[in-house]
């Protein structure tokens, strides 16, 4: 993905203009990217969004999406237009503060342009409403590394999966894990399918041969965990022992054999609860496909969506990045081992506590993999490397040798749980971590990073 970086020139004019203007407000165009190291012009600059309602009309025979979304965002800065990302469909109209707005897209950026005298609402600071109404066929990403997310056709349905960049397949908005909002995702679907999303099922109404699914999510989300699955489900609902929600939506081909492995949620959520923190949200789940429909499986928020039925070590891993990625997620792609490498070391304290498998045994196994050493965790070489082994297995690797490092299983669980408390439905990148740390340790850990996160070569096994 390329950036479009605004030419300065284009800067001033634009400047000059506004302040020409009398009484204008004027501002400046929001950025079209907000810089990732990976995805440079994903996001928009300029503003913050706050809260996404989006209300779909899915219908998986006419293979047709027809979609209003609502968008609350706080500008950061006085905003003469600004930047959605959004992949193919077509947009029939937007407005900003009710009003019409000319819209302009190139590749996966929408510009829009209010017209007429809303400025003052797109002052620094003030929050402003966007509608974009839109429909199509939508797409499916395919990625550097040959992988398929955005929208998803299934037997019976769709599913959308935004990992790392495909939620801009199936609504506008700024898809950038930095920015975090609450959603209301609201699907009419034919009457014979479910449709189901994250967080909480609101209201669920049948007319006219159609059902409405009202779903809501008050926690901070970012857009890459988003999903909505489309199609024939079995659902359950009940309630953990803890009190959080559980909707397991489970296709009917997956479901005898998800059964036994689903009853393991709240056991799983309480075990991590107990070594990661409070688990962060309000609900849980999972959503499982048939494993021809989908290739890999996705920590959506609340309710991971996977392949066909998981083993537990699958459902662990999923349920870790509720804490690691969704909760406190990564602040830029650079990040991403910050998931990864304590999903797959959630696998490894698991398999210590359940399989008989000691934790030194996972990190021998992943230190003599010469995969996991193909590059450091803490800089990929390229956005394909994102979900290669180095970010799983040495990232893990980075956390288990902090473990040893402190040489205290109680303070390093604590200091596991101290950082997805002071990051909670945050963001935070590698440096934050290294930081966090240190303070909280007091000591000196560059030797660590520089050969486990940051260097370029295997260290030796003991020192
Ligand atoms: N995050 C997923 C997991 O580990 C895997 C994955 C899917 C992924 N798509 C990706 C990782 C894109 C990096 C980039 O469960
Ligand atoms: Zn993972």
């Amino acid at each position: 993905m390329k950036r479009h970086p605004t030419p300065r020139t284009a800067l001033l004019l634009l400047a000059l203009l506004g302040a020409g203007c009398a009484g204008g407000v004027g501002g400046t165009p929001g950025a079209a990217g907000l810089r990732d190291p990976y995805f440079p012009g994903l996001g928009n600059g300029g503003y913050d969004v706050t809260h996404y309602a989006l209300k779909l009309d899915v219908d998986p025979a006419e293979d047709r999406l027809r979609g209003t979304a609502t968008i609350t965002a706080r500008a950061t800065q006085d905003l003469s237009a600004f930047h959605l990302d959004l992949a193919g469909l077509d947009v029939e109209s937007a407005t900003v503060e009710g009003r019409p707005a000319a819209v302009n897209r190139a590749g996966t950026e929408m510009t829009v342009r209010p017209a007429g005298a809303v400025e003052e609402r797109l002052r620094a600071g003030r929050t402003f409403t966007t509608v974009v109404r839109y429909s199509g066929s939508p797409e499916t990403v395919v990625d550097a590394d040959g992988a398929e997310e955005g929208w998803l056709r299934t037997a019976d349905g769709a599913v959308a999966l935004g990992e790392p960049t495909g939620s801009m397949a199936w609504f506008p908005g700024n898809h950038h894990p930095s920015d975090k909002a609450a959603y209301d995702v609201e699907v009419t679907v034919p009457q014979a399918l479910t449709a189901v999303s994250n967080g909480e099922l609101v209201t669920r109404r049948t007319a006219n041969g159609r059902t409405a699914f009202h779903w809501r999510t008050a926690e901070p989300m970012a857009s890459y965990v988003a999903t909505l699955a489309v199609g024939r489900f079995t659902t359950r609902q009940s309630v953990t022992p803890g009190g959080v929600r559980l909707f397991t939506a489970v296709d009917p081909a997956s479901a005898a054999a998800s059964e036994d492995v689903l009853k393991e949620i709240p056991a799983v959520l309480a075990w991590s609860a107990g070594r990661f923190g409070p688990y962060p949200f309000s609900s849980a789940g999972a959503i499982v496909e048939r494993s021809d429909d989908v290739d890999y499986a996705l920590e959506t928020q609340n309710r991971p969506v996977f392949p066909g039925p998981p083993d537990t070590a699958l459902l662990v891993h999923e349920l870790a990045h509720q804490w690691f990625g969704n909760s406190v997620t990564p602040k830029t792609w650079r990040d991403m081992w910050l998931n990864e490498g304590f999903a797959t070391y959630a696998e490894w304290l698991w398999a210590a506590g359940h399989d008989d498998v000691p934790v030194e045994e996972s990190f021998d196994e992943a230190y003599e993999d010469d995969a996991n050493w193909a590059f450091a965790p803490g800089d990929p070489p390229s956005a394909v490397d994102l979900s290669d082994p180095p970010v799983y297995g040495r990232g893990a690797m980075v956390v288990h040798r902090l473990r040893l490092a402190l040489d205290d299983d109680e303070a390093f669980f604590a200091l596991v749980r101290g950082w997805t408390e002071k990051y909670r439905h945050g963001n935070a990148s590698t440096d934050d971590f290294t930081a966090y740390v240190e303070e909280e340790t007091g000591r000196d850990l560059t030797g660590l990073w520089d050969a486990w996160l940051y260097g370029e070569s295997r260290p030796p096994r003991e020192g």
